[in-house]
């Protein structure tokens, strides 16, 4: 297993001297291949906080967090021996906000800052980088421009360059494509899928965007109120009554369907996942 939860608490300190708690006992695996998940989860639930500890950027305040053997716990002086470089290489994070991550003067060097961090050559990272910046669907005239001075849309897709350019085991990316034109959502999408099939690496992306959530994922988590709540798969989920509670939106294409049996007085066996599905449903019961 290459990360693994067990009984995880997280508190923020508030001003008044309260804490926040944002997460709460959570236990959960993830495994180093084949998995493409999706954690979703109203705004404020934990998720920004759970990812973080995926690769030691933030500390469980009780119980533990192992990755790839090392078990990260509370701010102990053993732990602050520990080398965290390696398992950043492992588990890249993409933060929710660009604006965290990128720092250099331009963008070729904060795509190689990564790379070359762990030890790899600059004409490599250089290499990379050219790449890297072609696959988030920019040019490489974008390698010698500011960070600074690019769109919205334009820094995410430099920070996942950036993550990419580490060539990490496990990709988790905070709400990758929040910000972006459907055109560059969907390119994304399909590259992370591409990443996930083909190099059969996992790769786990935050979204608010439920027909994202049904499209890719083999398993979704559910975080309510800093709590884990659902592990599941996607069908089982929006079968789920509890989505009302989690305030959880349905694909459209489950809207749809639900819209069409109640008018039509109709009902379904399962749930399609496309047109050409709710199609032949219809077909067969017309
Ligand atoms: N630095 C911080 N200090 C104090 N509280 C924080 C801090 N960061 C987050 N929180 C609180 O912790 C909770 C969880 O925040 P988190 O960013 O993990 O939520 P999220 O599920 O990622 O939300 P969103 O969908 O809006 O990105 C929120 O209530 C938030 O206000
Ligand atoms: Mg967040």
């Amino acid at each position: 297993m290459a990360i693994k939860f067990e009984q995880v608490n997280y508190l923020y300190p508030s001003f008044d001297g309260s804490n926040f708690s944002a997460l709460e006992n959570i236990d959960l695996e993830i495994s180093e291949k084949g998995e493409f998940i999706t954690l979703i989860g109203e705004t404020g639930s934990g998720k920004s906080t759970l990812v973080q500890h995926m690769n030691a950027l933030l500390r469980p305040a009780t119980g533990s967090v192992t990755i790839y053997g090392i078990k990260i716990q509370k701010n102990t002086n053993k732990n602050k021996k520990i080398k965290l470089n390696p398992l950043r290489q492992k588990v890249g994070l993409v933060f929710q906000f660009p604006e965290y991550q990128l720092f250099e003067e331009t963008v070729l060097k904060d795509i190689i800052f990564g790379p070359k961090n762990f030890g790899v050559k600059e004409d490599v990272a250089i290499e990379r980088a050219k790449e890297v910046i072609k696959l988030v669907g920019l040019t490489e005239e974008y390698l010698e421009r500011s960070p600074f001075n690019l769109s919205g849309g334009e820094k995410k897709r430099v920070s996942i360059a950036g993550i990419l350019a580490m060539e990490p085991d496990i990709l988790v990316l905070d709400e990758p494509t929040s910000g972006l034109d459907p055109k560059g959502r969907d390119a994304l999408l399909e590259l992370f899928t591409e990443i996930h099939k083909k190099l059969d690496k996992t790769v786990i992306i935050i979204t608010h965007d439920m027909n994202t959530v049904y499209k890719y994922a083999t398993r979704v988590l559910v975080m309510h109120d800093s709590e884990l709540v659902f592990d599941g798969n996607a069908s089982e989920l929006f079968k789920s009554e509890n989505i009302v509670k989690w305030n959880l939106d349905l694909p459209d294409i489950i809207e749809i369907t639900n819209q069409l049996e109640k008018k039509l007085d109709i009902s379904f066996n399962t749930k399609p996942h496309n047109v050409d599905e709710l199609f032949k449903l219809m077909k067969g019961v017309l």
